[in-house]
């Protein structure tokens, strides 16, 4: 048996969930791998507060640095949080050589060039399972056991928060803020929690994905993002009685040699699978040229389940340094390629839900039509509700597959109609197609 020595740094929700699934089956980790995980330092600004777990004498410290130049430590765990004090850290730990595990996505999709190559030039490695997917061994899997396979789609429900409120919503029919309190309470959601209902989360997560299935650190202003902020209720109703689920969805797909990325609420059909997934589980549908359609499903967020993407990159860590294998997989699929090709925003053809307000006028659909006609929109279904009291009716469309640039004009115009009395509301369909 072989110890390996852990510096923590932050000893928050994760950091506790760490240290207590450490404990818990720190010893069965040692058996099924020979390598003994112990927890030697932990760094917090705080060490006073009760986490409910109690660590040995002299390993808590408020001293971060001393910890990432302490010999005696052999890799970090970097769970500060934010992209600047955890990017000096993680830095720091890398030129020394040590090893450096997180579940910082921000700081990944802001600062992961900067890190992949600075582990590289240092011959060690940086390990992110705990940043996509929470608990799901999501990274794993596509730089193992799909290591064979172009990637040609992935589609991702990656934030337990706003899964969580979308599936009470639909259920329960509560308001959104109070919803997102109880999500909060249950320690799902990000401080502040405008990352996650504006998609911001999801978005980092959606770029350390499309890095690693495409060879080269994507930035974040590859990713247009729209989050669920200000979902109404009736939305979710009209797209529920005509088969489909609101879902905010990560999509990443290659054409062509160019790849395509975007973090948006989107309709999915009741019947995928990826639409069952409530509460703050997440879910990752991959589709390899190789292997065809695979799904990846757990708890999203919460200290245990990211505390076991963590250990698992921990174990890796160790088994990676104590047989020196130097710059591991998780480093090399980043820097495959020194940038990608994208696709324009405009060019991109999809389905989309399309909701309007319209005076209960002669001619009033008909103006709306031709303005889709004139936009080479095919309509696949139109609805229209009984009329408000206002006296205005709503109506709601699903169009066939058009290029973004094209429902972007005609909405212009359909907003700027007479007879349209609220704003459009428009969302992409994804039938998977
Ligand atoms: N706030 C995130 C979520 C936590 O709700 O999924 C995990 O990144």
């Amino acid at each position: 048996m072989k110890e390996i020595k852990i510096g923590i740094l932050g000893f928050g929700t994760v950091g506790a969930g760490v240290v207590e699934g450490i404990q818990k089956n720190g010893a069965l980790m040692a058996e099924r791998t020979g390598i003994v995980p112990v927890v030697a330092k932990i760094a917090d600004l705080d060490i006073e507060t009760d986490r409910g777990i109690s660590v040995g004498e002299g390993v808590l410290t408020t001293d971060a640095m001393s910890v990432i130049t302490d010999d005696g430590i052999d890799l970090i765990v970097e769970l500060v949080g934010g992209t600047s004090i955890a990017r000096t850290f993680t830095l720091e730990a890398l030129k020394r050589g040590k090893p450096v595990i997180t579940a910082n996505k921000a700081l990944l999709a802001d600062h992961g060039e900067e890190i992949y190559k600075t582990a590289r030039e240092n011959n060690t490695g940086i390990y992110y399972e705990a940043s996509v997917g929470g608990g799901i061994p999501i990274l794993r899997s596509q730089r193992a056991g799909l290591i064979g396979n172009r990637i040609e789609s992935i589609y991702g429900i990656l934030n337990g928060t706003c899964n969580y409120i979308l599936t009470r919503m639909e259920r329960e029919g509560l308001p959104f803020d109070e919803i997102l309190a109880d999500a909060q309470a249950l320690g799902y959601a990000e401080t502040p929690p405008d990352l996650d209902i504006d998609g911001i989360d999801t978005a980092h997560k959606a770029v350390v994905l499309a890095s690693m299935a495409y060879g080269a650190p994507v930035p974040m202003e590859a990713c247009p993002t729209k989050g669920i902020r200000g979902l109404a209720a009736s939305e979710i109703r009209n797209t529920e009685e005509l088969g489909y689920r609101i879902k905010l969805l990560a999509i990443i797909k290659e054409n062509h040699g160019e790849v395509e990325l975007s973090v948006e609420p989107a309709l999915v059909p009741k019947t995928h699978m990826i639409a069952s997934v409530s509460d703050s589980f997440n879910a990752v549908f991959v589709k390899g040229d190789i292997v065809d359609d695979t799904m990846y499903y757990g708890r999203g967020a919460g200290r245990l389940p990211t505390g076991s993407a963590v250990i698992g990159d921990i174990m890796e860590a160790a088994s990676d340094k104590l047989n020196g294998k130097g710059v591991p997989v998780s480093v090399t699929m980043m820097l495959q390629k020194s940038e990608l090709d994208y696709c324009a925003p405009g060019s991109i053809e999809k389905r989309c839900y399309i909701r309007l307000c319209l005076e209960d006028k002669p001619g009033s659909m008909a103006k709306v039509m031709n303005i889709f006609g004139a936009h080479n929109i095919s309509i696949a279904s139109v609805v229209q509700k009984e009329l408000h009291e206002s006296g205005c009716a709503p109506v709601v469309i699903l169009t066939q597959k058009a290029k973004e640039s094209e429902f972007v004009a005609a909405i212009a115009e359909i907003d700027a109609l007479d007879v349209s009395t609220c704003t459009p509301i428009r969302m992409r369909l994804e039938d998977f197609e």
